[in-house]
């Protein structure tokens, strides 16, 4: 940890420190950048705003007042937080921190920083009162238009007041003449606010009229710019301010200052003002929008500090969708982890509420897809001719799409899906996959052939079913979601039976009655591996590993990725039972004994048929 003492501190009184200090609690100072979730003992952890990182290695000590991060060490106190986090100077954070908590500070020497805070402040202050202007406006007679358009757009006057909605008038000068009289009549600082112009004749003028107003506030809430939107088809549909000292664009994410005391461990993240507020008004209260098209990096950084989970639910239109490809590279660049959502029957997530009620948009949330899911989805799109899915073109750039994945375990998943879905074998799948390995291998250096759980040091991969110790990934998978969810035990009536004889067979005994009696989670079905071993490999190893994936392989819906698995896992066991029956029948020479085989086979195949269709797993 850092000393930090220069001569410039040396100008604020030590006392003055101490207080600033004991008034700004490091745990709700650091939650407003933050997300703290995970509590261990008396520490706080979340996942760094330093460094890029998947796992929170960032602690917050409030006995201590200090913080740490194991991945990136850096640590300090308050102060250092502030320094560190909004790129400041150590007396700069100590004004912000005195600031926060309302204490009186001696003005500092430095003439040039003190001049741009009272610029800044100032510039806050137009914004504030403008803001509350365009408020009264839309509360008064004159607002009467845009009283009704919120209306049209079926706006609560709740959420109305949680964005501070507004109305500019229809007038030249109406906020100009305002400002002025509460005493704002330096025209720089005016043109500045990004409020106005400079007309011909010299004289400024409103740069919002007859709109409804948006202001744009800063993840601290306070507002720094505004969007104003017609209220009519005329054009441009919205106007936005310009860049100022206050706002830059592409640096802020509309409604963050409110998505981010959501509780939820997720962002969404729309195209426009209407959207993102049309959603916390359906609940959906973790929703921010990016103003334009694509997200620029600023953005993606900015979201980091809150969650390192984000939905993209952008406009169903071609821009809509060339935006979600290029923000979707921008935020997984940051480590963060993607899922897109389609709005279907609608242009935007605001109209499909309308349409459908929030509750549907709740279920697209859920059902939003994995990044590969995603693409796979926009391939197989791409490749509709004459009204179907050509499946030569759609198995080109499936396959093109799946070899450009790193990690071999999601590709062999993904392969196996796309195998289904195009009705060949895996092996094929997988061999056209390779092909194109093979022929990038120049271009996106990496190794070509990873070992399936990337085993380090070896080449083995996950055992097939073939030998009498087998494990089938399915297996492997469908065990360590059962601990991830517990409750599927009894849904999805698993049983013993469902896994192949031996250890794996062994290991779902005993795990299975801990997930019917609800003490089964991942540290309990690695230790319950003990001394297991498949082909003398460590049964907990192969479990661990799996473990650690389960998001990477099954996005959120653990349920539904459960679900698939168990249903190939049951017609590969079905399968290999037929198989043996088969075997069996054909050596019977006893008249009787093939009879009850032949019922046998004849009922197995029935369920084999039975099984035939996917599980749409709903609970
Ligand atoms: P509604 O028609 O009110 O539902 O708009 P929207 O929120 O659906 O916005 P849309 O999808 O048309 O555009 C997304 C975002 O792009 C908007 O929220 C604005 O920030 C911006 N935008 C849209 N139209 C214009 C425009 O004409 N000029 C500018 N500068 N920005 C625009
Ligand atoms: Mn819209």
């Amino acid at each position: 940890m850092r000393k930090e003492v220069g001569p410039i501190s040396n100008l604020i009184p030590e006392s003055v420190i101490e207080e600033v200090k004991a008034r700004n609690e490091l745990v709700s100072v650091v939650e407003q950048y933050v997300h703290l979730d995970r509590k261990s003992g008396s520490n706080y952890f979340g996942l760094c705003p330093f460094h890029g990182e998947k796992t929170p290695s960032f602690s917050v000590s409030p006995p201590k007042q200090i913080y740490y991060c194991f991945g990136c060490h850096k640590g300090g106190d308050v102060i250092h937080f502030i320094m560190d986090i909004e790129k400041c100077s150590y007396p700069q954070a100590i004004r912000l921190l005195a600031e926060r908590a309302g204490v009186a500070i001696p003005e500092p020497d430095d003439e040039a920083w003190r001049q741009r805070h009272e610029k800044q402040k100032a510039l806050q202050n137009i914004c504030l009162e403008a803001a509350r202007q365009f408020y009264r406006n839309l509360m008064a007679a004159a607002g009467q238009p845009a009283r009704q358009y919120i209306q049209r757009r079926a706006l609560a006057s709740s959420v109305c007041r949680k964005f501070g909605l507004g109305y500019a008038l229809e007038e030249w000068n109406g906020l100009l003449r305002h400002l002025n009289q509460l005493g704002f009549t330096d025209e720089e600082l005016l043109l500045q606010s990004g409020l106005f112009r400079r007309g011909k004749s010299g004289g400024l003028y409103d740069l919002f009229r007859h709109r409804l107003m948006f202001p744009i506030f800063d993840a601290m809430g306070r507002i720094i710019a505004f969007g104003g939107r017609v209220l009519d088809d005329s054009q441009p549909k919205y106007i936005n301010s310009p860049e100022t000292p206050l706002y830059t664009k592409g640096r802020h994410l509309y409604a963050l200052n409110v998505a981010k005391s959501s509780k939820k461990d997720q962002m969404v993240i729309v195209e426009g003002y209407m959207d993102a507020i049309a959603l916390h008004q359906a609940g959906v209260d973790n929703a921010v929008a990016s103003l334009g098209t694509a997200l620029t990096e600023n953005q993606a950084q900015l979201l980091r500090k809150y969650t390192e989970q984000v939905v993209i639910a952008y406009d169903a239109d071609a821009a809509g969708q060339a935006a979600t490809l290029r923000s979707l590279e921008t935020l997984s660049q940051r480590g963060l982890k993607v899922t897109v959502l389609q709005v279907p029957d609608a242009k935007d997530p605001d109209e499909f509420i309308r349409l459908h009620g929030p509750e549907r948009f709740h279920a697209l949330i859920d059902k939003s897809l994995p990044l590969l899911d995603y693409k796979l989805a926009v391939a197989r799109r791409n490749s509709i001719s004459q009204g179907a899915v050509d499946p030569l073109a759609y198995q080109d750039e499936a396959c093109q799409i799946l070899a450009r994945e790193e990690n071999a375990i999601v590709r062999e998943l993904y392969a196996t899906r796309l195998a289904e879905e195009i009705h060949a074998s895996t092996e094929s799948v997988l061999q056209e996959i390779e092909r194109r390995l093979g022929a990038s291998s120049g271009e996106s250096a990496r190794p070509a052939a990873r070992t399936h759980l990337d085993r380090p040091g070896t080449d083995q991969e996950l055992p097939e079913s073939t030998s009498r110790e087998s494990l089938s990934r399915e297996e492997l998978y469908v065990l360590t979601l059962l601990a991830a969810e517990p409750s599927l035990a009894e849904e999805a009536r698993i049983t013993a039976e469902d896994f192949s004889p031996g250890p794996v067979r062994t290991l779902a005994e005993s795990a299975l009655p801990r997930a019917r009696d609800g003490t089964l989670d991942l540290s309990v079905l690695i230790e319950l591996c003990a001394d297991l071993t498949v082909r003398d490999y460590p049964l907990h190893d192969l479990v661990a590993r799996v473990s650690m994936r389960l998001d990477e392989l099954f996005g959120q819906n653990l349920r539904q990725g459960a679900a698939e698995q168990l249903w190939r896992l049951r017609k590969q066991r079905l399968r290999q039972q037929l198989e043996t029956l088969q075997r069996q029948y054909q050596e019977q020479t006893d008249e009787a004994g093939r009879s009850r085989l032949k019922q046998d086979i004849l009922a197995l195949t029935r369920r084999l048929t039975e099984l035939k269709q996917k599980p749409d797993w709903q609970s």
